[in-house]
C-alpha cells in the first residue's frame, strides 16, 4: 500500500433482518469510532438500509449498495436505482459482484450501464472483477481481468472515474475459505492497475483504490495489506460480525 487511503468495505449478502442489521451497525460503530484513518463502508440488504444509515450516520461508517439498476426510475419491477440509494444515504454502490454476474445474469454490458448510472449521481461505484477457478487453472486470469475492465469502463473517461474504486474478487477464493496467495493477490492487483494506466491514464492509475475480496479475515488481512498494490478488502463472511470486521478495520 502506498499514500492511497485504506476501504475496508463489508459485503452482508443477503444476510440479516432489518433489526439484526442495525443492531450489528450499532456494534461495528462501537468498535469503530475513533478510526480515522481507513475509509468503511458496510453494505446491508435493500431492506435494511434505512434502519443502518440511522445508526451510522455522523459515525465513520459509510454505506453502500449491493447493486443497482442503470435507469433512474420506471416500470422495471424489482429493481432500485442509484438516485433512490443516495436518497436513503448510500455513498458507495457495489457492481458486478461475481454472484450477481454467477446467479442473476449481468454481464460486462450491463456492469458497465451501472457505473455510469452510479457515477452520474455522485455513487461511488466498487466495481468487482475476477476469474473463476477454472479460468485460473486453464492460466486465463489476466485475460479475464483484461476484458472485465475495458468492458465495464468503455466510453469513460478519466474525469467521471476519480471516486471508481476497483475490487479484484477471485471466484474459487470467495466465501470458500481459500484465499489468493498475497503474491496471487498483488500480481492481479498490479495487471488491474496496469490496465487503469493504458486504457484510462497514469494519474488514475496512481490514485485509484484496488480492493482484494474473498475470505479475507482478521488473520490474512495484515498480509494482504503489506502487497504494494492492494489498498484495502471486501469482505463477506468476516464482516457479518461486529467484532471480526472491526479487527479487519484495524489491521494496522
Ligand atoms: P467472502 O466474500 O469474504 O465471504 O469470501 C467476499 C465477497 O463476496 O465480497
Amino acid at each position: 500500500m502506498t499514500n492511497r487511503r485504506p476501504l475496508i468495505a463489508g459485503n452482508w449478502k443477503m444476510y440479516k433482518t432489518p433489526a439484526e442489521a442495525a443492531e450489528t451497525a450499532r456494534q461495528l460503530v462501537e468498535r469503530v469510532t475513533g478510526v480515522t484513518d481507513v475509509d468503511i463502508m458496510i453494505a446491508p440488504t435493500f431492506a435494511s438500509l434505512e434502519p443502518v444509515f440511522k445508526v451510522i450516520q455522523n459515525s465513520p461508517v459509510a454505506l453502500g449498495a449491493q447493486n443497482l439498476f442503470w435507469e433512474n426510475e420506471g416500470a422495471y419491477t424489482g429493481e432500485i436505482s442509484a438516485p433512490m440509494l443516495k436518497s436513503v444515504g448510500c455513498e458507495y454502490g457495489i457492481i458486478g459482484h461475481s454472484e450477481r454476474r454467477q446467479y442473476f445474469g449481468e454481464t460486462d454490458e450491463t456492469v458497465n450501464k451501472k457505473i455510469q448510472a452510479a457515477i452520474q449521481v455522485g455513487l461511488k461505484p466498487v466495481f468487482c472483477v475476477g476469474e473463476t477457478e477454472k479460468e485460473r487453472e486453464d492460466e486465463q486470469t489476466l485475460s479475464v481481468l483484461d476484458k472485465q475492465v475495458k468492458k465495464g469502463l468503455e466510453g469513460l473517461v478519466s474525469d467521471q472515474l476519480d471516486t471508481l474504486i476497483i475490487a479484484y474478487e477471485p471466484v474459487w477464493a470467495i466465501g470458500t475459505g481459500k484465499t489468493a496467495t498475497d503474491e496471487q493477490a498483488q500480481e492481479a492487483h498490479q495487471f488491474i492497475r496496469s490496465l487503469v494506466k493504458k486504457t484510462v491514464d497514469n494519474d488514475l492509475a496512481e490514485s485509484i483504490r484496488i480492493l482484494y475480496g474473498g475470505s479475507v479475515k482478521p488473520a490474512n488481512i495484515a498480509a494482504l495489506m503489506e502487497m504494494p498494490d492492494i489498498d484495502g478488502a471486501l469482505v463477506g463472511g468476516a464482516s457479518l460480525d461486529a467484532e471480526s470486521f472491526s479487527q479487519i478495520v484495524k489491521f494496522k
